[in-house]
């Protein structure tokens, strides 16, 4: 399907509300890295999320909570530097928002001061209102983070479908109301079902953004690793691979092992 697709030299958060009005889907991808990021840019990438799902990708940890705010700051700088055009978004990391509005605030000024970023996401609905007010009334920009929000995977339990119970969907539906009504300006729903997500972003004016949330939504994200086929451990229904990159690299690299060791490379013009 084509749609018309207004051109924005930089997106703004502003560009995204307008992308919801006129019916545009607003395109979203993880980044930790200068290199990837400067692909995704060029690309025509609205958005770049720095996820704290960098504790996953780049450090090998099981789950989100370890990764910490230095950390953070350090990969959104990366990503800042090679952004011309598209959105950065950065998550505040497990421990860096929870315990009380004022170091939400704190936490929330490093990464902007910091890195250079243009926003701040975070997961949480009403139990995080209070941070959310205070990092707002400090005019920065703040998406949300509903549905399974992994800083939570061992409250959870697992990385299954939520919200597919009435009273969750509820609570889910309040909290999408509520982050719209604070003022944040786009709303990340992950893994729940694609009626839901639908009904969502259509009682919201600001953009919904789906990972495992249907087509129902104003726009989609995935981590940039998993679409390309770097990971390979990890298939959940919702991901579409648009390449197969971990075998690709793995027999360019063994080429390259096989290269050395037999003399091959480098070649005469490969020399000074
Ligand atoms: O950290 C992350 O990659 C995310 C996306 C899954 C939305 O929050």
């Amino acid at each position: 399907m084509s749609v018309a697709k207004k051109e924005y030299k930089r997106v703004t958060v502003k560009s995204l509300g307008d992308m919801k009005k006129h019916g545009e889907k607003i395109s979203m991808l993880t980044a930790y890295d200068f290199s990837m990021a400067k692909i995704l840019d060029n690309a025509g990438l609205d958005v770049m999320l720095v996820g704290d799902s960098a504790s996953n990708v780049m450090a090998g940890h099981e789950t989100t909570l370890p990764i910490t705010l230095d950390q953070m700051i350090y990969h959104a700088s990366s990503v800042v530097r090679a952004a011309n055009r598209a959105l950065v978004v950065v998550d505040l990391p497990f421990g860096s928002y929870q315990s009380d509005p004022k170091e939400a605030l704190r936490s929330s000024i490093r990464i902007m001061k910091e890195s250079g970023a243009h926003a701040i996401k975070l997961e949480g609905g009403k139990e995080i209102k209070e941070s959310i007010k205070r990092i707002l009334h400090a005019g920065i920009p703040v998406m949300g983070h509903l549905g399974l929000t992994p800083q939570s995977i061992y409250k959870f339990g697992s990385y299954t479908v939520r919200a597919k119970e009435d009273a969750e969907a509820e609570k889910l539906k309040e909290d999408a109301l509520l982050l719209e009504k604070l003022g944040c300006f786009a709303i990340v729903l992950e893994k729940v079902p694609a009626k839901l997500a639908k009904e969502v972003a259509n009682s919201l004016t600001i953009p919904v953004i789906g990972i495992g949330a249907g087509n129902g939504v104003d726009g989609q994200v995935l981590v940039v690793h998993d679409m390309l086929g770097m990971t390979h451990e990890f298939s959940p229904r919702f991901l579409r691979r648009y390449l197969n990159l971990y075998d690709e690299m793995t027999s360019a690299v063994s080429q390259y092992v096989t290269d050395v060791k037999a003399v091959n490379f480098p070649s005469d013009q490969e020399q000074y």
